[in-house]
């Protein structure tokens, strides 16, 4: 799979049509143009009918097979009927619309994961993956251009393979029949404009001579054929003075930086800001404020700040605030996340997200508590802060707009409902960085109770299953914060199960399926706390001794107890010993 020569500009594009006529020596022709995407190419080989293999371009003679994922591609046929040809291979070009590639750096953003440039890296990074239900999952296209059997093209133009793939069910690109080269820059010139109207990106216009003998004819060149031309539309960039960062909170509380920009003309429409993604982005392309900085818009994507063109005499270094602009919280940045976090889960800026969190129907559950409906509370600032839900009347619902007394009545009871909803939905409710549904069943299962939750230590934290020292560190900035604590007390006091009804054992952990027995004074535990600790790690607490008891642990004045062990042989461990077996150190 070869590439293509371009034509940056209009009399490149006559160049090239000197050098077509020149060689087919006065004989007439014409050129099929097509619009040019910005993906990667992929050629995919069909047997009676039915798609076999997909291979990538790679350098161009050995590409990689994609087979499994090209699979999972919903405007690549897996079947085609009708195919008069037991073998044939259909090259084309695998592309992310722009919508999807937002929608996936979005996410991206959230998770705090690095970012794709642009629609080709993702769809390049997308196909390339190992589980093609993530291929599945990104929304690729495939648009074809050629129709090869035994890698020669097998209709007499390139007009009819393309109108032949069509046919087969493929898609293909926006295309012209063009006499000559003025038709050619009229395509040009219409799609250069029209480009931003499209769901995906285009960079070009290909022409190729459209007859298949007389490309034959024309031959081919060391790496591209004499036949076709790409024409590259003008790259939409431009240089401008970095006149400020500020920092924007969005709607999940994660803080992104954004670049103020001295407005701009970049290919036809005015740039005066451009996203920063997060500081690790502007710490690589070494960004500072007062940088002259090169900017680039593509498509429906926002401006993006490409990299600094020229360092500003005066430049000022862009510090990420310490806390939150709109609600002045703290700020999280979790060890290798990218994104840092408004841990305030009431932040203005954050609440319609919480609130939609919150009322999910995996989570606390209530229904018809909306976007509509969410919209409506805090812009009418009914609704301050989660627990106001639990503070709405009547009268303030049935007042909202498409509220009848009916469904206002109906909200109400679904409010009041949820406040049986138990203890692992509450905590997953809360909006806890990286505390799920999963990892709120098991705090709510390790710990028992809200209390234990918001008093435990890291260690203590660390003992509940799946939980390390990133969500340790999160649940302890997050009871931290004192809106948070109100928030907490606030739902307390309207009646939400505060105890887990399940007796506070872990399902897992290093001591599952063990029974302990505590007596004496532990030098650095409390009864309660050593209880915990072992519950948290699997293992069950009694209070006799018993054939049935595994372990006594014993501290100073232990009395009778210990006795019963050493007779009925026992083991006996101390504090030190119970801790190692566990995994935490005296002091954490
Ligand atoms: S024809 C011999 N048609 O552009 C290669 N290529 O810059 C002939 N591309 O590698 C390719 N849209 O990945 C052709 N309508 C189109 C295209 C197209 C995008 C890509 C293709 C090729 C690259 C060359």
């Amino acid at each position: 799979m070869l590439s293509l020569d371009n034509a940056l500009n209009e009399e490149e594009l006559a160049d090239f049509d000197r050098r077509v006529r020149d060689l087919l020596a006065g004989e007439p022709y014409r050129y099929a143009a097509e619009l040019k995407l910005d993906g990667l190419s992929m050629a995919a080989h069909y047997e009676n009918g039915v798609f076999k293999q997909a291979v990538t371009r790679g350098d161009g003679t050995v590409g990689e097979d994609v087979t499994e994922n090209a699979r999972t591609i919903r405007t690549l046929p897996l079947k085609v009927a009708d195919a008069p040809w037991p073998k044939f291979e259909v090259r084309g070009e695998v592309i992310m619309p722009k919508g999807a590639f937002e929608k996936l750096n979005a996410e991206r953003e959230q998770q705090g994961l690095s970012l794709y440039a642009n629609p080709r890296n993702s769809a390049a990074g997308s196909l390339r993956v190992l589980d093609p239900g993530i291929t599945a999952s990104r929304r690729l296209e495939y648009h074809a251009y050629f129709l090869l059997v035994d890698g020669r093209p097998v209709m007499e133009s390139h007009w009819a393979s393309l109108d032949a793939l069509q046919r087969m069910g493929f898609k293909v690109e926006k295309r012209k029949l063009c006499p000559g080269l003025e038709e050619i820059q009229s395509f040009c010139r219409e799609w250069a404009e029209k480009r931003d109207s499209l769901p995906y990106e285009i960079d070009g216009v290909v022409a190729k001579i459209d007859s298949v003998a007389q490309q034959e004819r024309l031959g081919w060149r060391a790496k591209a054929p004499r036949w076709a031309i790409a024409f590259k539309f003008t790259a939409r960039q431009a240089e401008t003075l970095l006149e400020d960062i500020i920092v924007n909170v969005g709607r999940t509380g994660v803080l992104t930086p954004a670049a103020i920009l001295k407005p701009v003309i970049v290919g036809g429409v005015t740039v005066t800001n451009a996203t920063l993604h997060n500081e690790d982005y502007i710490r690589e392309l070494d960004l500072k404020i007062g940088d002259t900085v090169t900017v680039e818009r593509s498509g429906d994507v926002i401006p993006k700040v490409l990299g600094v063109a020229r360092k500003g005499e005066h430049r000022r270094p862009f510090v990420m605030p310490s806390r939150c602009p709109v609600c002045d919280s703290p700020i999280m940045r979790a060890e290798g996340e990218a994104a840092s976090r408004c841990l305030n889960t009431n932040c203005p800026a954050r609440l319609k997200e919480s609130l939609l969190h919150f009322a999910a129907r995996s989570v606390i559950d209530i229904d018809g508590m909306g976007d509509a409906l969410v919209n409506q509370l805090v812009d009418r600032g009914l609704v301050k802060n989660i627990a106001d839900l639990y503070d709405l009347t009547f009268e303030q619902l049935v007042d909202l707009d498409r509220m009848g007394d009916k469904s206002a009545r109906k909200i109400l009871d679904n409010i009041d409902r949820s406040r049986q909803k138990p203890l692992d939905r509450v905590i997953s409710g809360l909006g806890i960085p990286f505390v799920g549904e999963r990892t709120a069943q098991f705090l709510a299962e390790g710990l028992g109770s809200m209390d234990e939750l918001m008093h435990a230590d890291e260690a203590r934290l660390q003992l509940v299953e799946e939980v390390g020292p990133k969500v340790s560190e999160s649940i302890r900035k997050f009871f931290a914060e004192p809106h948070n604590r109100e928030l907490v007390e606030r739902l307390r006091a309207a009646g939400l199960q505060f105890e887990s009804g399940a007796p506070a054992r872990a399902k897992a952990g290093p001591l599952l399926g063990l029974t302990f027995v505590l007596t004496g004074t532990l030098p650095s535990l409390s009864r309660d706390d050593a209880k915990a600790m072992i519950e948290a790690a699997g293992g069950k607490v009694t209070g006799s001794v018993s054939k049935k008891t595994n372990v006594v642990v014993a501290g100073d004045e232990a009395g009778s107890k210990l006795d019963k062990a050493r007779e009925l042989g026992i083991p006996v461990w101390d504090e030190k010993a119970l801790r190692d077996k566990i995994g935490t150190a005296i002091n954490e």
